[in-house]
């Protein structure tokens, strides 16, 4: 495998660090020997933690900082200000917060990080939680119950706000690509690999399927945190994350 291959997998591969612990975190990360270029500080490692765990996954990695940010614009333009400051280079909001919120976040990525020095995070918009089925988007008054439908509704509203990417499940990749083109980054959790159940991910597929359907980073949590040797884990879903970046080429 060509060298630059490998690291171009490597970048497309986020670790969830989703562990009760700063020094679990400190652990898995050691544990992952490097392999995925990305860390994923979520809503349990960072209330526990809080920018520690920022500085600590810097270290090893990009840091996407899954926060998914859903308030009032003014709101969501000081959170996203304080972690352009922490240097993470990925943060997430909700789409459904309104196109103006959306553009507060991005406005206030580029400002803050022009004003300090740092580099401008990309900011990615979650479409529909991958836990998320039909039956749950009609329970919550959604007006249609069609996964895809609310999917594409949220990719408009990321594009006209000019977000960097979408978070949505691996089953929608290729209706993001399609309605998106090249306009968004796609980023997709509930990635499962062979014989490893669904958990709470109500939409899931394998890493080299969501590559091939247009995936761009794919967020894998517990098939990795839970394994037994985290560093191999990570290398199967490298290699899966190649042979769907060859069949895409194809
Ligand atoms: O353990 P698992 O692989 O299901 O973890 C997926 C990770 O991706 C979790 O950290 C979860 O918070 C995150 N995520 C998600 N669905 C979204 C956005 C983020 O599952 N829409």
């Amino acid at each position: 495998m060509p060298e630059a291959l490998e690291m171009a997998a490597r970048d497309r591969l986020a670790i969830a660090l989703d562990v009760p612990s700063l020094s679990e975190a400190e652990s898995l990360i050691s544990r992952l020997g490097a392999v995925p270029g990305w860390l994923k500080v979520g809503s349990q490692l960072f209330g526990i933690a809080g920018p520690d765990a920022i500085a600590c996954a810097r270290r090893e990695a990009r840091v996407f900082l899954d926060l998914k940010f859903h308030d009032i614009p003014n709101t969501v333009a000081s959170a996203v200000a304080a972690a352009t400051a922490h240097r993470v280079s990925m943060l997430t909001v909700h789409a459904s917060g309104g196109v103006e919120m959306l553009r507060a976040a991005r406005d206030s990525a580029s400002e803050s990080a022009e004003r300090s020095g740092a580099e401008r995070p990309l900011v990615v918009a979650v479409t529909v939680l991958t836990s998320l089925s039909p039956a749950d988007l009609k329970e919550i008054g959604v007006a249609t119950d069609a996964v895809e439908d609310q999917v594409a509704r949220m990719v408009d509203l990321a594009l006209s706000a000019g977000l960097d990417g979408i978070v949505a499940s691996p089953r929608e990749a290729a209706l993001v690509r399609a309605r998106a083109g090249d306009g968004l980054r796609i980023v997709t959790p509930g990635v499962r690999p062979a014989g490893w159940p669904a958990d709470d991910q109500a939409r899931t597929t394998g890493a080299a399927a969501a590559i091939e359907a247009g995936s761009d980073l794919l967020v894998v949590g517990r098939p990795v945190v839970q394994a037994d040797e985290p560093e191999v884990a990570a290398r199967v879903l490298v290699g899966e994350i190649e042979e769907g970046l060859a069949r895409r080429s194809a």
